[in-house]
C-alpha cells in the first residue's frame, strides 16, 4: 500500500484524532452487530498501547445535521468499553467547551468518543471551519473508517488537509486486499454480483469486466439482463431503461472472453411478502403476474459448477429477496459455497450488507479471507475510483530521499506543514 500508516509515526503522548466507521445497527439501544467496532480494535489498541491520547470520531446513521436521540453513540461507546475492557466515555456533542476540556484531560493510553459527527450539518458539507475545529483536538489524524472513505466529509477529507494524515490498520488491510483483486488476483477470478438494481452496479461491472474471468449475476439486477436476452420477467423488479446497458455489458463480456452466468431457474412469488404463494420456474417466460424472488436449485448448481475452478471470488449483493427468509435460500447457499471455497484455499472477499448478513447468520464469517467493512466504499473502490478519504492520506515516499511533503501530487500541496516532528518516514 502506498500510504503511510500508524506504524510510520511515534504516537507516544500525541493526541490522535481517529476517524472510525461505527455506523452499526442498533435495536432497543443496543448494538446488534459489532463487526465494525471489532474491525477497528487493532488500530485503537495499537495507538493506546503506544501511549497516544485517542479522540475517536464516527457518524451513525443519517440524522441530516440534526440531533436525533436514537442516533446517539452511547450504545457504541458501551460496546467499545466492553470489548477494550477500558472505559471509553462519549461526549455530549462533537463540539463545545465540555468536549474541548475532556479532550485536554485525556492522558496517554486513554480514549474518548465524540458524539455523532452528523448531528452537525457542517460534517457532510466538508465545512472548513468545522474541520479546523475537529483538527484542533489533535496533533495527528488517522483514518480507519474505510466504510466512509467514499465520502468527502469534514472528518474524512477536511481534517486530513490540516493534520498529518495516516491510514489505520483496517484501512490498510482493506486497501491491500481490494487492490490485489484489481491488480493481481489469483486466477480464475470470479465476481458474484447481486442486489436490486443494475444501475448501482454498472460502473463496477464495467471495471471488473477487464479483470475477471467469470461474472455471476443474481438478484433483481439479473432480471434486467434476462430482459436484454429477450426473456420476460413478469412483474419482477427490473430497470427497463437499463436494458441497453445490460445488452452492451453482455456483448462486451463476450468480446473480452468473460463468462457471464445468469439464473437458469428462479423462484417466483405472487407477492413480495412473507407467507405468499411461490414456485420454481425456468427463467425464460415468467407469467405477467409473478415476481422473481430468488434463484432456483438448478441456478445454484450451474453457479456452483462455474465457480468450481475459481481461485479468487468477490461477492457483493444477495441473489434473492434475502430479507424474507424463505427467499434467502439462494443467498445462503452462495455463502456456504464460498465458505467451502475459502476452506479449499481460494481467496474470498465479501462486501455489502445482505451478503455479509447471510455469512454471519450461518456462522461462516471466520472462514472468509476478508469481509469488507465498506459496502458502498468497496464497490466504488472496485469501480477503479480513487476514494477521497484515501486520496488525502499521506503517500509513502517512493524513493530514497523523497519525503511525503516533496510529493508532486497536487493534493499534497501544503503537506510540509502537516508533517509531524515525530514522523519516522
Ligand atoms: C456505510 O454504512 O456504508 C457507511 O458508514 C457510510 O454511510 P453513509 O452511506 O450514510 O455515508
Amino acid at each position: 500500500m502506498d500510504k503511510l500508516t500508524i506504524r510510520d509515526f511515534d504516537a507516544a503522548g500525541k493526541r490522535v484524532f481517529l476517524r472510525v466507521d461505527f455506523n452499526v445497527p442498533l435495536e432497543d439501544g443496543k448494538v446488534t452487530d459489532d463487526s465494525r467496532i471489532r474491525a477497528a480494535i487493532p488500530t485503537i489498541r495499537y495507538l493506546l498501547g503506544q501511549g497516544a491520547r485517542v479522540v475517536l470520531a464516527s457518524h451513525l446513521g443519517r440524522p441530516d445535521g440534526k440531533v436525533q436521540d436514537g442516533l446517539r453513540l452511547r450504545p457504541v461507546a458501551e460496546r467499545l468499553t466492553q470489548i477494550l475492557r477500558q472505559n471509553v466515555p462519549v461526549t455530549g456533542d462533537a463540539l463545545g467547551v465540555g468536549t474541548e476540556d475532556a479532550v485536554k484531560r485525556l492522558r496517554p493510553g486513554e480514549a474518548l468518543l465524540l458524539e455523532n459527527l452528523r448531528f452537525h450539518p457542517e460534517e457532510e458539507k466538508d465545512d472548513p471551519k468545522f474541520a479546523a475545529k475537529l483538527a484542533s483536538y489533535a496533533d495527528l489524524y488517522v483514518n480507519d473508517a474505510f466504510g466512509t472513505a467514499h465520502r468527502a466529509h469534514a472528518s474524512t477529507v477536511g481534517i486530513a488537509q490540516i493534520l498529518p494524515a495516516y491510514a489505520g490498520l483496517l484501512m490498510e488491510r482493506e486497501i491491500t486486499i481490494l487492490s490485489k483483486l484489481l491488480e493481481d488476483p489469483e486466477r480464475p477470478f470470479a465476481a458474484i454480483l447481486g442486489g436490486a438494481k443494475v444501475s448501482d452496479k454498472i460502473k463496477v461491472i464495467d471495471n471488473l469486466l477487464s479483470k475477471v474471468d467469470l461474472l455471476v449475476l443474481g438478484g433483481g439486477m439479473a432480471n434486467t439482463f434476462l430482459l436484454a436476452q429477450g426473456k420476460s420477467v413478469g412483474k419482477s423488479l427490473a430497470e427497463h431503461d437499463r436494458v441497453d446497458d445490460a445488452r452492451r455489458i453482455l456483448a462486451d463480456a463476450e468480446k473480452k472472453g468473460v463468462r457471464i452466468v445468469l439464473p437458469v431457474d428462479v423462484i417466483v412469488a405472487k407477492e413480495v411478502t412473507r407467507g405468499t404463494e411461490y414456485k420454481t420456474l425456468m427463467a425464460e417466460k415468467i407469467p405477467a403476474s409473478w415476481h422473481i424472488v430468488d434463484i432456483g436449485k438448478q441456478s445454484q448448481e450451474v453457479m456452483e459448477a462455474a465457480l468450481l475452478p475459481a481461485r479468487t471470488v468477490f461477492w457483493n449483493g444477495p441473489v434473492g429477496v434475502f430479507e424474507i427468509p424463505v427467499f434467502g435460500t439462494g443467498t445462503r447457499a452462495i455463502a456456504r459455497l464460498l465458505a467451502e471455497k475459502a476452506d479449499e484455499g481460494a481467496t474470498v472477499v465479501v462486501g455489502g450488507g445482505d451478503s455479509v448478513a447471510a455469512i454471519q447468520q450461518q456462522g461462516l464469517a471466520a472462514k472468509m479471507t476478508h469481509i469488507s467493512t465498506g459496502g458502498g466504499a468497496s464497490l466504488e473502490f472496485l469501480e477503479g475510483r480513487e476514494l477521497p478519504g484515501i486520496a488525502v492520506l499521506l503517500d509513502r515516499p517512493s524513493a530514497e530521499g523523497d519525503s511525503p511533503a516533496a510529493s508532486s501530487k497536487p493534493e499534497d500541496a501544503g503537506r510540509a506543514s502537516r508533517e509531524p516532528s515525530g514522523a519516522k518516514a
